[in-house]
């Protein structure tokens, strides 16, 4: 007989599009219940987790397995033998929607096999309403299925899986709350990811995020040193700060203290070795910023600054906030104040509409910043976008070509900014053992950069000086100095 079918809510992605600016987020302190029934349950039974997408989605995934482990779930990486297999989904380009459906495919024999195993579905590919539609009907052996949103209600979601023996979708759209006091299990333990906001309100016309993730809640400040303190107390070296749009923290938040540079500065004096952050906003950028990440040493010289169009008129039709010029602008006063800075960047190619002319504009600011790496993006359409409906007139032919220029022009860049750390000595925070070669250890530059050495697993966790002796396209090869 087929399972009884529990949806809580599908998310209506234009309702859940509408902006809404006098929304306070709300704080409130994680759910952490166990059942009796959901404990017994558990007993001897193991959980497999995949993970996809940004970091938020790695953060999410590390909170998932605090939740399973504290249960007693044992975590293995063989979703055949598994209990419990989760996919943590990403939705930015359809690409990363495929692979999961095609993944969840193969796990059909396995569903028939044992009709008790849970396959679930979480991450922002669950807030989409199309493609949890199609899972409904193709894979009727995904029996859960948890939004963004709802991932401290996990311990009721599977205490309703196993006593209903019934298939639950729970994708509540809610604007987005700030849950404190997660439990969370950490995947590396010299660095760290700290959530400082979540959600977004651009709503860049090709973006599915503010979709996904909902409206922009900052955590207050208190939480986030507090969280970074205890990390300190862990001894964890570095800590990257994340969010949708990190400088624009604060903005819900009506105090005037909680603003990106004010927080950053608060973190500079934690004394953690190393501070990251990401992703910035080009349109939100404070001079303010720089200079506190021009004071302190303990704050790393990179940045990754979107650009995704060089082109004013599709910047315009993106709904980016800002043009060529601004962005070119930003760029040189960021370099008045950090001059060696790292400097990264998202660019989409092929957006509706894309002309030669705004390419070449794309390939202009390019030639002028000189990044040191990129990523770029040939542009997928996401249902419910703006830009999903706007006509394009360009080919894929004429897509693939544009990307691959690009592509070709970043590959150079990278090729020669990486040449030139050759003989230079610089500092590595090592976090990696080669999984093909167990005498080589990697880590990142203060500038992050790949840098391998030989070295071995004792290396771990310590920042030591290397002197470079060879460059890749995006990676460096050094020797490691004594202290
Ligand atoms: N198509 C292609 N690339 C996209 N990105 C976001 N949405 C899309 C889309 N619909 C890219 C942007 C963003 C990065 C994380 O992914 O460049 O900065
Ligand atoms: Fe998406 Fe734009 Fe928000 Fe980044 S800033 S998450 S690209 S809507």
């Amino acid at each position: 007989m087929a399972k009884k079918l529990i949806i809580k809510s599908f998310p209506n992605i234009k309702k859940a599009g509408q902006r809404n600016f006098n929304l306070k987020p709300l704080t409130r302190k994680a759910n952490l219940n166990i059942s009796d029934e959901l404990s017994t349950w558990a007993k001897g039974k193991s959980f497999c987790l995949f993970t996809s997408g940004c970091q938020a989605n790695v953060r999410d995934s590390e909170i998932i397995v605090a939740y399973l482990t504290r249960l007693g779930l044992n975590q293995i990486t063989d979703p055949y033998k598994a209990d419990l297999v989760l996919f943590n989904t990403c939705a930015i380009r359809e690409n990363a929607e495929k692979k999961i459906y095609g993944e969840i495919g193969q796990l059909k024999q396995s569903a028939k096999d044992n009709p008790n195993k849970i396959i679930g579905i979480c991450g922002c590919m669950a807030q989409e309403e199309k493609p949890m539609r199609f899972i409904k009907e193709h894979f009727p052996y995904v029996n859960l299925v948890f939004g963004t949103h709802n991932i401290d209600s996990i311990y009721s979601l599977l205490d309703s899986c196993i006593k209903d023996e019934a298939r639950i979708f729970d994708v509540t759209s809610n604007q987005g709350e700030v849950v404190e006091n997660l439990p969370s299990s950490r995947f590396d333990k010299t660095k760290a990811f700290v959530n400082i906001m979540y959600g977004c309100d651009n709503f860049c016309t090709y973006c599915i995020v503010p979709y996904t993730r909902g409206r922009m809640r900052s955590r207050s400040i208190d939480e986030i040193l507090k969280e970074v303190n205890d990390l300190i107390s862990l001894g964890y070296k570095e800590v990257t700060l994340i969010g949708q749009n990190v400088n624009a923290y604060g903005y819900d938040l009506k105090d005037p203290n909680s603003s990106f540079d004010k927080l950053l500065e608060a973190v500079a004096q934690t004394n953690i070795p190393r501070i990251r952050f990401t992703t910035s906003h080009p349109a939100y950028f404070k001079e303010e910023v720089f200079q506190v990440m021009a004071k302190y040493s303990n704050i790393m010289p990179s940045l990754h600054l979107p650009l995704q169009s060089g082109s004013d008129t599709i910047l315009k039709r993106m709904n980016r906030h800002y043009d060529k010029k601004q962005y070119l602008d930003l760029v040189d006063l960021l370099r008045k104040y950090i001059p060696d800075v790292y400097l990264t960047t998202d660019i989409i190619v092929g957006f509706p509409n894309e002309s030669d002319c705004d390419f070449e504009d794309t390939l202009d600011v390019v030639r002028k910043v000189n990044y040191d790496n990129a990523y770029t993006f040939i542009f997928s359409p996401r249902d419910g976008t703006p830009a999903y409906y706007m006509e394009d007139k360009i080919t894929p032919k004429e897509k693939s070509i544009r990307f691959d220029k690009l592509k070709q022009l970043i590959d150079q860049q990278a090729t020669i900014s990486a040449s030139k750390q050759v003989n230079q000595i610089v500092e590595v925070l090592f976090d990696t053992v080669s999984k093909k070669d167990k005498t080589m250890i990697s880590g990142y530059s203060r500038h992050n950069r790949l840098v391998h050495v030989k070295g071995d697993e004792s290396l771990i966790g310590q920042i030591r000086k290397v002197k470079i002796i060879e460059s890749r396209t995006y990676s460096l090869i050094g020797e490691l100095l004594d202290d």
